[in-house]
């Protein structure tokens, strides 16, 4: 099995996140309405990574023609269940970004999401899956992703280097079982911008939230730019 196999295979577990984290509504409330004046135009949206489905439901409700894409079935499957309105558009997507024509929609995209969902590619295939996504989207479209950073320590102490950029995770607790997980952490602001060069970059932030003392915090970048 590849890493991306793995990967997959690991997701097939299910993300189950009911509720619209803070950090989708934040962007919305603080960036996407105020800046861009996006939403209510039934604007072609893609949450890259969408588990099952929380966002994309909300963004449909604040006005966007959303689409979500992810590789996992069991998650793809949830969401149409959760949110059977729109159950045509959650989309399932290979693993590797080579074997996706587009991602969502092919053209005219004007809002791009990855909430914590585009860290586990190597180099060379987050750059092939950052041209899919980056094509699909018009001139002046937005942008936003969260990037796990190096102060994610539980997995970032518990990691060893692998390659492509990638580190190797090995974490157990009892609330968690990682395996041979790949994850590219990013080591600080230079290297997000570095990472998304293809976009004006417009704000850089972090989020962090700790709850065990088992765990280290969950250290978050955020990186919105402007194709
Ligand atoms: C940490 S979860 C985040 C889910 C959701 N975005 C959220 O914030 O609640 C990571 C998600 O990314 C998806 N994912 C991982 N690798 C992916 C890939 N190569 N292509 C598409 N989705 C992927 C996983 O299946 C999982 O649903």
């Amino acid at each position: 099995m590849n890493y991306l196999e793995k990967n997959k295979a690991y997701w097939e577990k299910g993300y189950t996140a009911v509720n619209v984290d803070h950090f989708v509504f934040r962007f919305y409330g603080r960036i996407l309405k105020p800046q861009f004046g996006l939403g209510g135009g039934w604007e072609r949206l893609v949450d890259f990574g969408c588990g099952q489905g929380a966002a994309v439901n909300y963004f449909r409700k604040m006005g966007f023609n959303a689409r979500g894409v992810d590789i996992s079935e069991t998650d793809i499957c949830a969401a149409k269940i959760r949110y059977p309105h729109i159950a045509q558009n959650f989309l399932l997507c290979d693993p590797s970004p080579k074997a996706n024509d587009i991602y969502g929609f092919s053209d005219d995209v004007e809002v791009i999401t990855a909430f914590q969902s585009l860290y586990y590619f190597s180099d060379e295939d987050f750059q092939d899956c950052m041209d899919k996504l980056y094509r699909s989207m018009r001139s002046g479209g937005v942008f936003f992703a969260t990037m796990m950073g190096e102060g994610s320590r539980e997995f970032f102490d518990n990691s060893t280097e692998y390659k492509g950029g990638l580190r190797v995770v090995n974490f157990r607790n009892d609330r968690l079982e990682v395996k041979d997980h790949c994850i590219s952490f990013i080591k600080d602001e230079d290297q997000l911008k570095r990472k998304f060069k293809m976009f004006k970059p417009v704000h850089i932030g972090y989020y962090s939230e700790k709850f065990r003392s088992d765990e280290g915090g969950g250290y978050h970048f955020t990186f919105c730019g402007v194709k």
